[in-house]
């Protein structure tokens, strides 16, 4: 039997999983890291963290499963997107990350638009508006605030390539993540010199393409020291965490799609030809499958919003959830399904972190409207997660206009295993919502592209088709529709009427 590996480099931790090659999960480990926030608005990883996390991962799911090294025929990685690594000329870190959630770089997303003469040109090439996410703006942004580093600067990885760079040292990444740093031509699949050289960014800068489940190297003999694994494994390009999410929960032909709950909450529909927003509300990006592409939304606060709340409010759940040997959020949601629809008139606006789809504005910020003395701690519990819903409906709302049509909408993510959170998805959204049987997502997806790397499967496709399943779906109830429709009705007036009042708070 052969085994397959899949890393998944998420915000909260990394997670690691060894699969079989039926897709069933052998073994898993997660190693938590810290996410630094020096400023408002500022989020910093430290890529030691990720990959020391890889390494206790690895040899911790090779140690539970007793699978010889011999028989781990391919590694995938997961990656959260957008985040800059630089290294210097001895491969060393020059700095903390720029993750993706970072909203410092409004100066550079003008700069960026400015050099490429405008907007439009910037969304034809790659697909997207400039970002604050993204990462070209971070680069700039290290170049005009510390040209020290920059003047250091050999190498420009993002999270999950850095990783990659220490397993194999290889220096490449491939066309679904890099899509996410404004560099690459998304049509043809390949940095654009045209880009690259309005920026003044040496391409020598950045590693090699690939297509996500290409061979990109294998296993270092120093890394195989390290981690227990042999020299014979491969690596393959594995994905930014949507696209392999999207291979992992069989999101691989067109109107199939996803909605992912993790820390930012990502709608993500499979698309096979290209279809740019002109007014850059949803990413276009290349997916996991060779020749076809991805429309996504983004919420940046989505799980995020709930684990915020859990960590400063809910002190007494934590301490309960412990005593029952339960997770925090199993009983957060229990409470929450004790509220009825509404949370008794109580929106929560979901912009902790700024906002992506659709209102691309790094200075909005979160908002409980209505709130009233009768409101408990309940009533907010189901508020975040009724807040979080209507955001993910405000990017499906911009899918369905983009033509992008949807009849199979899969769950996944942490937020994805709640049934209380999948029935308001299916209740706002007004479409069925299934999970499907092995719910690995990320990790899942990048060990069948790992599959496929090393010849286990013929095609992205085949390999969905031989591991995953799906669950009975849960149908939107018409009363629920209804009654949530009012409340997202009044929910799309509210950042409308604060758009102003953000800028004059952030100006302060
Ligand atoms: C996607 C995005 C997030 C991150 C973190 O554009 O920014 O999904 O990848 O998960």
């Amino acid at each position: 039997m052969s085994y397959l590996l899949g890393v998944d480099l998420g915000t909260s931790g990394t997670k690691t999983v060894l699969f079989n090659e039926n897709g069933e999960a052998v073994a898993s480990s997660t190693v938590e890291y810290p996410l630094y926030q020096p400023h408002n608005g500022w989020a910093e990883q430290n890529p030691e963290d990720w990959w020391n996390a890889t390494v206790k991962t690895i040899r911790s799911v090779m140690e539970q499963s007793g699978v010889n090294k011999g028989e781990v025929a391919g590694l995938g990685i997961s990656g959260q997107m957008h985040g800059l690594v630089m290294l210097d000329g001895d491969g060393n870190v020059l700095r903390k990350s720029i993750i993706w959630c970072d909203q410092r770089t409004g100066k550079e997303c003008d700069e960026i638009t400015q050099r490429m003469g405008g907007r439009e040109r910037l969304i034809e090439i790659t697909a997207n508006p400039a970002l604050t996410g993204f990462t070209a703006s971070k680069i700039l942004w290290v170049r005009n605030n510390e040209p020290e580093i920059y003047a250091k600067c050999r190498k420009i990885l993002l999270p999950k390539d850095y990783v990659r760079y220490m397993l194999t040292e290889d220096f490449a990444t491939e066309v679904s993540d890099a899509s996410g740093m404004q560099l690459v031509d998304v049509k043809n699949r390949c940095w654009s010199q045209e880009v690259l050289k309005a920026l003044d960014i040496d391409r020598e800068l950045l590693g090699e393409m690939y297509e996500s489940a290409q061979v990109t190297g294998h296993i270092s003999t120093q890394a195989a020291a390290v981690t227990g694994l042999s020299i014979e494994t491969v690596v393959v390009g594995g994905a930014g965490d949507n696209a392999a999410a999207a291979v992992g929960t069989g999101v691989v032909r067109d109107n199939t799609a996803f909605t992912t709950i993790g820390t930012s909450g990502v709608v993500f529909a499979h698309t096979s030809t290209p279809q740019i927003d002109p007014l850059g509300r949803v990413h276009t990006f290349c997916c996991a499958v060779p020749g076809a592409w991805h429309v996504m939304g983004v919420t940046q606060g989505a799980g995020l919003s709930l684990k915020w709340f859990r960590d400063n409010f809910c002190q007494d759940i934590i301490a309960q959830a412990k005593d029952l040997g339960k997770d925090p959020y199993y009983l957060m949601d229990k409470m929450a399904n004790e509220i009825p629809i509404g949370s008794n008139r109580l929106i929560y606006l979901p912009y902790l972190m700024g906002e992506r789809t659709p209102h691309l504005d790094p200075d909005c910020r979160g908002v409980f409207f209505g709130l009233s003395a009768i409101h408990n701690k309940a009533a907010l519990i189901r508020s975040v997660l009724e807040g979080v819903t209507f955001s993910l409906r405000d990017c499906y709302e911009v899918l369905n206009e983009k033509g992008v049509s949807v009849s199979d909408m899969r769950a996944c993510g942490g937020g994805g295993t709640s049934r209380v959170w999948r029935q308001m998805m299916a209740d706002v959204y007004g479409c069925p919502v299934k999970t499907v049987l092995n719910n690995e997502g990320a990790a899942l997806g990048v060990a069948i592209l790992a599959g496929v790397g090393a010849g286990i499967f013929l095609s992205v496709e085949a390999g969905c088709d031989a591991v995953i399943h799906t669950n009975e779906p849960q149908n939107p109830k018409a009363e629920n529709c209804a009654e949530y429709e009012k409340f997202y009705t009044l929910y799309k007036t509210l950042y409308p009427a604060l758009k102003d009042k953000y800028k004059i708070l952030a100006g302060i």
